[in-house]
C-alpha cells in the first residue's frame, strides 16, 4: 500500500471526544478524538451535502446534522437508511504534536 502521510491537525486541537474539519492534500477530513486515538474519514457526507463536523458524536459514531445519516467513525462505514455509501477512513499517526493522515488512495 502506498504512503502518503499529511499532517491534519495538532494534537492539542482535538480533544478526546472531539473532531476537527481539516483540508489536505485536496481532501476535506473529519479528524475524530475517541478516547485518546485519532481517526480521519472523509468530511462529507453521502447521502447529500453537509459536513460531519457540523453534527454529533454519539460513542464512535458520527451523526450527520441533517436527515439522521450515521457512520461509523473507525471504519467509515455506513449505517442504514438514508445512508447508501460509506465514507472512505483513512489511517492516522501521532508524529510528535501533529495528527498525520496517510491520504496515499
Ligand atoms: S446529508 Fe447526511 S444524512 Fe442527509
Amino acid at each position: 500500500m502506498s504512503e502518503q502521510w499529511v499532517v491534519a491537525a495538532k494534537v492539542a486541537d482535538v480533544a478526546p471526544g472531539g473532531m476537527k474539519h481539516a483540508e489536505v492534500a485536496d481532501k476535506n477530513l473529519a479528524i475524530y478524538n475517541l478516547g485518546g486515538t485519532f481517526y480521519a474519514t472523509d468530511n462529507e457526507c453521502t447521502h447529500a451535502y453537509a459536513m460531519l463536523t457540523d453534527g454529533t458524536i454519539d460513542g464512535e459514531v458520527i451523526e450527520c446534522p441533517l436527515h439522521g445519516g450515521a457512520f461509523e467513525i473507525k471504519t467509515g462505514k455506513g449505517l442504514g437508511a438514508p445512508i447508501f455509501c460509506d465514507i472512505k477512513s483513512y489511517p492516522t499517526r501521532v508524529t510528535g504534536d501533529a495528527v498525520e493522515v496517510n491520504v496515499a488512495d
